[in-house]
């Protein structure tokens, strides 16, 4: 499948393994990239030996095309300076505006791409010379930068950007949501959910087992797991912390129900109810009732693949829903 995207980044399918921040690993990224995707890897809060070391290691198991992630809640411009002499050619940034740093990217020769949730952010970004849009609809997994469906947010953006190529985010788990967004104009599909149920993935066993178990209707939006990243809005699994939560009426910090409480943890460090931290499959503890991300397309994932067959997949399904769709209009009504 060609698109603007795939021509743009040098890649074979319009498909890309999101970021998904503390579950992101340099195994992934590379089977990604090896089955003709695009691998991201998450790595705004590692210290910057560690970021060159997870570059390299992508480098020692792939030699396609890849991206970092760089989440702008924190500041970036040492860490992205380190990766970007580390020879990263692609970069993206998430929840806030990258202007002050698109000059070092550019004059790395490297490609930039901003998330955005609202057509007049996608246009500013546009106007500062972002390469390539993502717009990320509210049903997305992990946490939502805007509130507006993916359905809706993409045409929007797609018109307010002229050529500058969009990725649709959220919500898209299979090839069938593929096949749609690239009908509303995006370049290609940026999954996050779908690749953390992938068996690189370095999530907990726990997690997993619910994110295969749940339904569509089993997310929910709120700006709950704090810890280490407030008032930051996300989506997670519906579980034990979140249902005790919503039942006392969804108190404040500070009032929430076992507040403070010790989960799980990883040697000595604690992961407390209402942190941030993902459900690693490193962690020892009451896995099932820490932030398990996820969006709505969970409904979608019934088991735990290989990201390279997860690729394969989404490919043929899309090709097919593409077919049957031709199929359909040349058939013509009734
Ligand atoms: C576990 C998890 C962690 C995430 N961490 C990041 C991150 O570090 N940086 C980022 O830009 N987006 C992050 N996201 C958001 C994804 O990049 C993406 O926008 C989202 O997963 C798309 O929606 P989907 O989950 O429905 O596919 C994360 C998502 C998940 C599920």
């Amino acid at each position: 499948m060609r698109t603007a995207l795939t021509e743009r980044l040098g890649i074979e399918h319009p498909i890309v393994q999101a970021p998904i921040g503390g579950l992101s690993n340099p195994r992934r990224v590379a089977a990604v990239s090896n089955a003709g995707g695009l691998g991201m890897i998450a790595l705004t809060w590692h210290d910057i030996d560690a970021a060159r070391a997870a570059v390299r290691s992508i480098r020692g198991l792939t030699d396609k095309p890849f991206g970092v992630n760089l989440i702008l809640a924190w500041p970036q411009e040492d860490r992205l300076k380190a990766l970007l002499d580390e020879g990263v050619r692609i970069v993206s940034f998430f929840w806030g505006d990258p202007v002050e740093l698109l000059p070092l990217v550019r004059a790395a020769g490297a490609i930039s791409m901003l998330t955005v949730g609202s057509a007049a952010e996608a246009r500013r970004a546009r106007d500062n010379r972002v390469d390539i849009i993502v717009a990320q609809g509210v049903e997305a997994g992990g946490h939502v930068w805007g509130e507006v469906s993916t359905m809706a947010l993409v045409p929007a953006v797609v018109d307010a950007v002229g050529a500058t190529p969009v990725i649709a985010a959220g919500g898209i788990a299979d090839g069938r949501g593929l096949a749609a967004v690239l009908a509303l104009g995006a370049a290609g599909a940026w999954m996050g959910t779908r690749f953390v149920a992938s068996e690189e993935a370095g999530a907990h066993p726990e997690y997993l087992s619910r994110l295969v178990a749940a339904h569509e209707i089993d997310t929910l939006h709120s700006s709950l797991f704090d810890g280490g990243w407030p008032d930051a809005p996300h989506r997670t699994l519906r579980n034990e912390t979140t249902e005790a939560w919503v039942a006392a009426g969804r108190p404040g910090p500070g009032e929430r129900p076992g507040e403070g409480e010790v989960l799980a943890r990883r040697g000595d460090d604690e992961i407390k109810r209402y942190d941030s931290s993902s459900a690693r499959a490193d962690l020892d503890g009451r896995i099932g009732e820490l932030s398990l991300w996820a969006g709505q397309g969970v409904g979608l994932v019934h088991e735990v693949l290989p990201a390279a067959e997860i690729v394969r997949r989404t490919v043929d399904e899309a090709e097919r829903a593409v077919a049957a769709l031709g199929d359909a209009m040349a058939m013509g009504p009734g």
